[in-house]
C-alpha cells in the first residue's frame, strides 16, 4: 500500500497534537520522483522524463499567530525543532531534515514573500537515500504549507525553484531543478517531459498496460555528493572547452566532431549528456506512441551510457538490469535511475510480467550480492498539493 495510509495520517495528527495542544487545519502532501530517463542533463539544460509517484511526505499544519515555526518530525523520533522569523534563519547544528525545513523558509522570505508562524508536523514514505527525492519532496511539500496557509502568490514551479534553492545554498548540494519540479507539478497517470532550459513542461501520458517497477537495490550512495559535484564540474568544464554556454547547445553529432579537443573522461561525461538528452526526447515520443519497443531500447542504452560513459552505476545494479532486460525482451525498458552511485532501478513492463521479474530478483539478487532488494510498485501521481479531509 503505497500511498500513506489512514493509520499513518491518524499517528501525524495525534503526535500533531500531543506536540501543540490541539489538532491540525490542514495537511498537505508532497510526491517523490522516479525518473524514466534524462540523467544527469537536467543541469546541462537538457530534457527529462520524470514522474511522480505515489510515495510521499505528508505534513500537517496550521498556521500561528505570532512570528514562531515550529515542526516535529515523526520519521526521527519525534524530534523538534523551533526557529523565529524574525532572527536571520541558521542552519541548524544537529538536525539535517530540519535545515531543508529552515532553508525553505529562509528562501520563501528570500523572495520577499509575506507570512507569519506555523506548526507543522511530517511523516512520510519516500524511501530515504535510495535516489527517489525524498528532500525535494519534504522541501516542496513546506513550500507548498507555507503557500497555502498564508495564499502566497506563488506558482508550483516557484514552490520548485524555492526548494531547489534552499537544496543549493542552504543544504549545500548542488542539484538540478527536475526533482523539484516534479514533485510539485506531476500529474496523475502522466510522466512530465521537462525542457531544464526554458522550463516548458509537458504531460505524457503513461501506458496504462505498462506497470511502472522500482527496485531498490539497497546501496546506499556511498560518496555521491563529492561523485555529483565532480560530474556536474566536468560537465561544465566540457562546455567551457567546447565554446557553448551548457551541453543543451551542442548536437551529439557536433560533439562527435569536436571530440579531439576535449580530455577522455571529460568527453565520455559530455557524450552521456548529450545523447541521454536526445534519446529523452525520443522516449516521450515512443512513451506518447505506445512504442515500447523503442522504448525498451533508449532506456537499455541509457544505462549502458550511464555505465560507461559517466560511469554513475555500480556492479550490483548492472547486474539487476541485465537480468531483467533479458527476461522482458522488447516488452519492457530497464534503467537505474537518479543521481546514481546507488540506489534504484526502473523497469516498465506489462503487468503480466511482474510477478516473474519479482521472483527473478528475489531468485538470484540476494545469493550474488548479500543484499536484499525492496521492490514498488507505483503509479504515476498528482504533484504537491492539499489533501481534502
Ligand atoms: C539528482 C539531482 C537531480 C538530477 C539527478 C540526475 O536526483 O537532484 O537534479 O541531476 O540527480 O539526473
Amino acid at each position: 500500500m503505497p500511498s500513506i495510509s489512514s493509520s499513518r495520517l491518524a499517528q501525524l495528527d495525534g503526535v500533531f497534537a500531543t506536540v501543540f495542544g490541539a489538532r491540525p487545519a490542514r495537511h498537505f502532501q508532497a510526491p517523490g520522483r522516479v525518473n524514466l530517463i534524462g540523467e544527469h542533463t537536467d543541469y546541462n539544460d537538457g530534457f527529462v522524463l520524470p514522474c511522480a509517484i505515489d510515495y510521499q511526505t505528508l505534513v500537517a499544519a496550521s498556521s500561528r499567530a505570532d512570528m514562531t515555526v515550529r515542526v516535529v518530525a515523526l520519521d526521527y523520533d519525534n524530534q523538534q525543532d523551533e526557529f523565529s522569523l524574525v532572527s536571520d534563519i541558521a542552519s541548524h547544528p544537529t538536525q539535517l531534515w530540519s535545515n531543508y525545513v529552515r532553508g525553505v523558509v529562509k528562501h520563501l522570505q528570500l523572495r520577499g514573500m509575506q507570512f507569519k508562524g506555523a506548526d507543522i508536523a511530517i511523516t512520510g514514505n519516500v524511501p530515504q537515500g535510495a535516489g527517489l527525492s525524498s528532500s525535494a519532496s519534504l522541501e516542496v511539500a513546506i513550500g507548498e504549507t507555507f503557500k497555502q496557509l498564508y495564499n502566497l502568490s506563488m506558482s508550483m514551479a516557484e514552490v520548485a525553484f524555492n526548494g531547489q534553492a534552499a537544496e543549493n545554498q542552504f543544504v549545500g548540494c548542488n542539484c538540478g531543478i527536475m526533482d523539484q519540479m516534479v514533485s510539485a507539478c506531476g500529474a496523475q497517470h502522466h510522466a512530465l517531459l521537462l525542457d531544464c532550459r526554458s522550463y516548458d513542461t509537458q504531460l505524457i501520458s503513461m501506458p496504462t498496460e505498462l506497470s511502472v517497477m522500482i527496485i531498490n537495490s539497497n546501496i546506499k550512495r556511498g560518496l555521491v555528493d563529492s561523485e555529483y559535484n565532480t560530474r556536474r564540474q566536468q560537465c561544465e568544464q566540457a562546455a567551457e572547452i567546447l565554446g557553448i554556454k551548457a551541453l543543451r547547445d551542442i548536437s551529439l553529432t557536433e560533439l562527435q566532431n569536436q571530440k579531439a579537443l576535449l580530455p577522455e573522461v571529460v568527453y565520455r561525461r559530455a557524450h552521456h549528456v548529450v545523447s541521454d538528452s536526445e534519446r529523452t526526447l525520443l522516449a516521450a515520443n515512443a512513451l506518447r506512441n505506445n512504442d515500447i519497443k523503442t522504448l525498451s531500447k533508449l532506456m537499455a542504452e541509457s544505462h549502458v551510457s550511464m555505465r560507461d560513459d559517466f560511469e554513475m552505476t555500480v556492479a550490483p545494479i548492472d547486474y539487476i538490469v541485465e537480468l531483467l532486460s533479458e527476461y522482458l525482451g522488447e516488452q519492457g525498458g530497464i534503467r537505474m535511475t537518479g543521481g546514481g552511485f546507488g540506489g534504484c532501478i526502473v523497469a516498465l513492463m506489462p503487468h503480466a510480467l511482474v510477478d516473474g521479474a519479482k521472483q527473478l530478483i528475489a531468485q538470484h539478487y540476494h545469493s550474488k550480492t548479500g543484499i536484499k532488494e525492496d521492490i514498488y510498485i507505483c503509479k504515476a501521481s498528482n504533484g504537491a498539493g492539499e489533501l481534502q479531509a
